[in-house]
């Protein structure tokens, strides 16, 4: 510590009670904490009073930890990589369609334990306004859960249950907005001018118009515009997503205190990872596009010290859905090193599997992923198939030139295809936010309707069934062998297709996202114990690749990647290697079989066991001669 520091610390130490741990990771980590929240609000005379009062919270929140949760603390700070382990695998559920309550959720456990995962990410469960809330991420109190799905105390239970079965807990932290119907939003409508300044708002159209020029749209078609004009305010109020999710003002350090206090209630709740929804946003600044701005990584580090220091058993996770040289710096880049989230979002990853599912082809994910920059130290990316969002086809025109392709030619075939728009395409997904002028669009559906799934049901066609279902093993044989955190959305482990029903829902017809947040269907999973159904299938080839991964050290999050040309553009190839072990994993994005000369995997040291390597897909894999002959959408792993 610097010695004009160390004297702060000094005094700060001497006014606040604390057992000798806390102490200690408040010494180790207090300019970690101190020195973002100076740079951004050193100036603000808020500040002083703002921080003391968030040291002796801290204080108070570690005070009151339950001794369970110290052990947890205690294990994870001797164990620091406990997120990043090959043996993380995780599910993610909206409560209520999974089960209904969290006291369901509980009962669901088996479930989850059968399947293999350790990590649990519940979708928004906080209480938000009344539907439409943007599936949840619209709170209106952070400190109880929503009504129908429980209580803190459930909530508690749960995550007591959860710890007891080896599972974490995942839950949102929103950030960026609150709904307006929060306190702080109302008291601003009511005249609380302290409470106004929670939030972003403007007189006239002056600043908003300058600020749109360079903002761009999240949701041009539901909810155009950033601002919105709230008569009751006689104000404009920015509202990145939706017209009821107005974004906080964290140029306002009480903003941040607050929000600290939040992360420290989850934390004495139980919560293992915060899900930190739409991070990118919390920054603002005019000739930009108001994301990513470097103020944000201040924020993001000083929140995780008030974490590590309050609470070190909490992991954080970046929900940053933005380019690769710019997600990269979630977990933590240059001086942040080692001081934001363990782990972020890869949605390039995501939507480069789904690009060459479409085309058969491998030479743009192996481009883009292979020159996408290594995680930092101490962090890891959380893999995906599908989640609860549209897939964005966030691919550039310099990545495409690169492998001889058209930007905007391949997202238009990518929408087209997807939506079932294009001369044999097997998806049944829909376009999500078209735009008016180039046609692209983003795409909505769930894994095994975008996967063929769907439409081989629909035509009674078995052959096109079963390649349906290699498709969505094969996706999420690339993501589990990725490296990081490999999440099941909810139902594509037994392939649950596109919610037929969801235009039926008043508030959700606007947003075809919906089409992909199915309920849970309980007769189907039970059919995951029926030999030759779509559920069993799924269900055993899931289970298969959550084996592999834990059997196989090279898919720690801190490994290293390395996608590779496997000398056939349709036959993706990546090479990890982590702590002297490694892992080749080819994978054939076709439907028809495809040839890899045999001298690949010597190449790599590995060995050719045919058996081992073909125990994820459960198909053997043949030899031609020198050739390893990979079947329709079949893929390897080769472990030394
Ligand atoms: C995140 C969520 C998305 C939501 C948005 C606004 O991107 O994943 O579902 O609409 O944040 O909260």
């Amino acid at each position: 510590m610097r010695p004009e520091v160390r004297a702060e610390f000094a005094e700060v130490r001497a006014r606040l009670d604390g057992d000798p741990a806390f102490l200690s990771r408040l010494e180790r980590f207090f300019t970690e904490l101190r020195d973002p929240l100076v740079a951004l609000y050193g100036s603000d005379p808020r500040f002083g009073a703002q921080f003391a009062g968030l040291l002796q919270a801290m204080a108070r929140s570690a005070g009151e930890r339950d001794p369970d949760l110290r052990r947890l603390d205690h294990e994870r700070e001797i164990t620091p990589d406990w997120l990043l382990r090959e043996q993380t695998v995780g599910y993610v559920a909206y409560a209520d369609r999974f089960a209904g309550t969290l006291r369901g959720v509980r009962e669901r456990l088996p479930y989850l334990r059968e399947l293999g995962v350790s990590y649990l990410h519940l979708m928004p469960l906080l209480a938000a306004r009344p539907e439409p809330n943007d599936g949840g991420y619209a709170v209106a109190d952070y400190g109880a859960v929503e009504p129908a799905l429980g209580t803190m105390d459930d909530l508690r239970a749960l995550a007591r249950d959860l710890h007891g079965q080896g599972i974490s807990l995942c839950v949102d932290v929103v950030l960026n907005h609150t709904a307006r119907e929060h306190a702080w939003a109302r008291a601003a409508l009511g005249g609380d001018e302290r409470r106004l300044a929670y939030y972003r708002t403007f007189p006239d159209r002056t600043e908003p118009d300058e600020y749109e020029r360079t903002l761009p749209e999240v949701f041009p078609d539901i909810a155009p515009g950033s601002f919105t004009w709230v008569r009751e305010l006689g104000r404009w109020v920015w509202a990145t997503f939706n017209d009821y999710q107005w974004d906080l003002d964290y140029s306002n350090p009480e903003v941040f205190t607050a929000m600290a206090r939040v992360v420290l209630d989850l934390a004495n709740v139980g919560v293992d990872v915060l899900r930190l929804d739409a991070v990118p946003f919390l920054w603002k600044r005019k000739g930009t596009d108001c994301q990513n701005q470097p103020e944000v990584h201040e924020l993001l580090q000083a929140l995780r010290s008030v974490a590590r220091i309050a609470a070190p058993a909490v992991g954080f996770k970046a929900e940053a859905i933005v380019s690769p040289a710019q997600l990269v710096t979630y977990l933590g880049a240059g001086r942040h090193e080692g001081k934001e989230c363990d782990l972020a979002y890869n949605n390039v990853l995501m939507a480069l599997l789904w690009s060459s599912l479409a085309s058969g082809r491998a030479p743009l994910m192996t481009h883009v992923l292979g020159s996408m920059p290594q995680v930092p130290p101490g962090a890891g990316w959380v893999t995906y198939v599908r989640c609860h969002d549209d897939i964005g086809w966030a691919i550039t025109e310099e990545d495409t030139a690169a492998v001889g392709e058209d930007a905007h030619l391949h997202r238009l075939f990518l929408s087209d295809f997807y939506a079932g728009d294009f001369p044999g395409s097997f998806a049944r997904g829909a376009r999500f936010e078209q735009d008016a002028s180039s046609g692209e669009a983003r795409t909505s559906g769930t894994a095994a309707s975008l996967a063929g799934i769907e439409a081989a049901l629909d035509a009674g066609d078995e052959v096109a069934l079963q390649l349906g279902i290699r498709r969505v093993l094969l996706l999420h044989a690339v993501a589990f062998a990725h490296g990081g955190v490999p999440l099941i959305y909810m139902g594509d482990e037994i392939g649950l297709r596109n919610d037929r029903a969801w235009t039926d829902h008043p508030h959700h017809r606007a947003d075809n996202r919906w089409m992909h947040r199915p309920s849970m269907d309980w007769r189907a999973a039970e059919r995951r114990h029926l030999p030759g159904t779509v559920e069993a299938a799924l269900w055993e080839g899931l289970r298969r690749l959550v084996a592999a991964r834990r059997a196989t050290r090279a898919t720690h999050a801190q490994g290293a990647g390395q996608p590779l040309w496997t000398g056939n553009d349709r036959v993706y190839g990546l090479l990890r290697t982590f702590a002297g072990e490694r892992l080749l994993v080819l994978a054939n994005l076709t439907a028809d079989d495809q040839r890899v000369h045999k001298s690949i995997v010597d190449e790599f040291g590995l060995l050719l066991d045919r058996p081992a390597a073909a125990r994820p897909d459960g198909r053997d894999l043949r030899l031609d001669g020198e050739h390893l002959i990979f079947a329709p959408y079949q893929f390897a792993w080769f472990a030394a």
